[in-house]
């Protein structure tokens, strides 16, 4: 097992999803069958980690933890971390720094969602003996200004990051998955706020770079990073797992799914997680899952 500890950054206001997120925390919101948040707790599971901060808004922190417990249903520990204010993705890593007590991080954002085959694979090569200090994945999306994106450099490595640029160097935006070493909280303490009154994970992922620490891996055509920045994407995205589950009778972002897979439940314990949901879809799923068994 690793030594990595997991954060997923859930704060923010969304406002642009108002006026659905007056009430609720968009990384709460339904995607299909779950809430929003199950996906990117899953990809953190994928890469083996049990480890996970949940860094929340003061006064929404109490929904994740009615939606989310523990995690000891799913073999994992999770905390909760509070973002008095949402000032940039970097400051995660300042709120995260006692939790992460000098250990290494993968962090992923609340609201992005991957999909695709080979992402344990994929998330492994961060973790080789080999890799390099940070490493963040790059997709190739039809809208980079909209994101931070790559710019290469001849031999494919990058060459500097760019943050919502308006005439991007290339295709590749940067997703919401860093895996960093145990030194981000202490390079997040000079990351200075941005003219949009940030600190910026570009400035920070900028600090790896500067010391030739960075790489990159690519998510290729196999892979879906789903948008959910919009009431049009979310629903799309919501469509895109009900496709795929209702085809393949397999879920999507089911932590007690992958917490079976991994062994770190046991069929009692996913029994018992399927009778808790069984009037929903979800929980027939899962219930199928306990009688096909292992
Ligand atoms: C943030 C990051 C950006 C990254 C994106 C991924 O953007 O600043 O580099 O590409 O997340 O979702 P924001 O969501 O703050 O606009």
């Amino acid at each position: 097992m690793t030594g990595r500890k997991g954060i997923i950054l859930a704060g923010g206001s969304g406002t642009r999803l108002y006026p659905i997120t007056m009430g609720v925390s968009k990384q709460l919101l339904p995607l299909y069958d779950k809430p929003m948040i199950y996906y990117p707790l899953t990809t953190l599971m994928l890469a083996r980690i049990r480890d996970i901060a949940i860094i929340t808004t003061p006064h929404e922190q109490e929904q994740f933890i009615r939606t989310l417990g523990d995690g000891a249903q799913w073999g994992l520990n999770l905390e909760y971390i509070v973002q008095p204010s949402p000032d940039g993705l970097a400051q995660a890593y300042l709120l995260a720094e006692r939790f992460l007590d000098g250990r290494s991080s993968a962090m992923t954002l609340g609201d992005n969602i991957f999909y695709g085959h080979g992402l344990p694979q994929l998330m492994a090569r961060a973790e080789a003996p080999d890799a390099p200090a940070g490493t963040v994945f790059g997709y190739r999306v039809a809208d980079p200004e909209r994101y931070g994106v790559v710019d290469f450099a001849e031999d494919g490595t990058v060459r500097a990051l760019v943050e919502k640029p308006e005439d991007p160097p290339s295709s590749y935006a940067v997703t919401g998955l860093y895996f960093l070493d145990g030194s981000a909280p202490l390079r997040a303490r000079d990351v200075k706020p941005s003219a949009r009154g940030e600190l910026e994970i570009t400035t920070l992922l900028e600090s790896y770079l500067h010391d030739g620490a960075l790489g990159v891996e690519l998510m290729g055509r196999g892979f879906a990073w789903l948008d959910t920045g919009t009431h049009g994407s979310l629903l799309d995205a919501a469509n895109f797992v009900r496709t795929l589950q209702t085809r393949q009778g397999m879920l999507a972002g089911s932590p007690d799914e992958v917490a079976f897979e991994l062994g770190w439940i046991d069929r009692e314990a996913l029994a018992e997680r399927a009778k808790l949901v069984e009037k929903s879809e979800y929980g027939r799923y899962l219930a199928d899952i306990v009688r096909a068994g292992k």
